[in-house]
């Protein structure tokens, strides 16, 4: 799992002129959780970082910076937690100047939720940790884990706009995880390694909103048309799949973890301008008619330097995509509403 993080980015120090900057600040809001914890590690085994600050409500947060700081890698970590006699400081602290901001904070599904049952717990933590970031680190390039992604993006963008900070080329729902899923069982299914497969997965983050493109598979792979739709529910579904097999006690986290991972390192390899970065992320755009899509888009130096749009889809993909938008539009604006409703 490392070595497929790790690699590129050696790869990269290799190739690029030692004047660009390799050394990044990454905050990590919601550090404590399933989440969280592993993600930081994995942040703290990344050579591109070199201060990790990980922050949560939980008050025993600083215990898992210090463990991780024991970690033999250069990284400064420094653990903040919620002080309710200090406000939002602590976390106004934690993200002060950050080039990199990742959020997997707030509560997970249980058996029987839909993301968007999160929303009434999630959306307020979003508003909160944007609050802060807008006059803590505005140029920071943030990377949104919490569901419901597709409600909580546009909630971010909404707060970020009201305090005139907005860079909508910096603000990214991670769905990085549909994509790992898809690379994976495509591998299975076609008897191909999963790390040569690269499905794009576009639209939103939750249920119907998931739409696969098997048709764009790298390397191209046939899908048994009796198989097709099967694969995609279990794309569609596969969060529900980890929520029921752990029975109660959360959703997806290790995966998750290597998905934000990977998300968090080929941004910092396209900040530190390496060509040619591109990840599907769930990000404000106009490629289609609704104002958040997620769909692969080109990373650079400024966040995301190009939206390369739907792309070519067959028949099936279309279908599919017409009924994810009636659903995104509904949550979008959801969001939307969220942010603006004490206005
Ligand atoms: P968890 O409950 O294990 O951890 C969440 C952490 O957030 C806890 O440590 C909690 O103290 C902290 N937290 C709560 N409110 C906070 C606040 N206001 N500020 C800072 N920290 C706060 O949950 P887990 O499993 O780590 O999931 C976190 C989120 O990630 C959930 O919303 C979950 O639905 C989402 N998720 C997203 C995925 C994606 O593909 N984008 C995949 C899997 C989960």
């Amino acid at each position: 799992m490392l070595s497929r993080i790790v690699r590129p980015t050696l790869t990269a120090a290799r190739n690029f002129s030692t004047s660009q900057q390799n050394n990044y600040k990454v905050t990590v809001c919601g550090a404590a959780g399933g989440i969280g914890q592993p993600l930081s590690l994995l942040l703290k085994l990344n050579p591109l970082v070199t201060e990790l600050n990980c922050y949560d409500i939980a008050p025993f947060t600083p215990g898992v910076a210090c463990d991780l700081s024991h970690i033999e890698t250069a990284s400064k970590v420094k653990g903040y937690f919620f002080d309710r006699f200090a406000g939002q400081e602590s976390l106004k602290d934690a993200l002060n100047s950050a080039d990199v901001v990742v959020i997997p904070a707030g509560v997970p599904r249980k058996p029987g939720m839909t993301r968007d049952d999160l929303f009434g717990s999630n959306a307020s933590v979003v508003k909160t940790i944007f609050e802060c970031a807008s006059v803590a680190c505005p140029d920071a390039i943030f990377c949104i884990i919490t569901n419901p992604v597709n409600s909580c993006v546009p909630i971010a963008c909404e707060v970020l706009k009201k305090a005139n900070k907005l860079n909508p080329r910096r603000v990214f729902g991670v769905s990085t995880l549909d994509i790992v899923r898809a690379n994976t069982f495509v591998g299975e299914m076609c008897g191909v390694n999963p790390k040569e497969v690269n499905v794009p997965v576009i639209g939103g983050h939750s249920g119907i909103t998931i739409v696969p493109l098997f048709s764009r598979a790298t390397p191209k792979v046939t899908i048994p048309a009796d198989k097709l739709d099967a694969l995609t529910k279990r794309v569609q579904e596969a969060g529900t799949e980890v929520v029921k097999a752990k029975a109660g006690h959360g959703s997806a986290t290790l995966s998750m973890a290597y998905s934000g991972a990977r998300f968090a390192n080929n941004v910092m390899r396209a900040l530190m301008g390496e060509p040619d970065v591109i990840e599907c992320a769930y990000v404000m755009a106009d490629v289609t008619d609704v104002d958040y899509f997620a769909s692969p888009v080109k990373l650079g130096k400024c966040g995301i330097e190009q939206n390369c749009g739907v792309g070519d889809i067959n028949e099936y993909e279309t279908k599919l995509l017409c009924d994810a938008l009636e659903q995104l539009k509904r949550d979008i604006q959801k969001g939307v509403d969220f942010a603006n409703q004490d206005q």
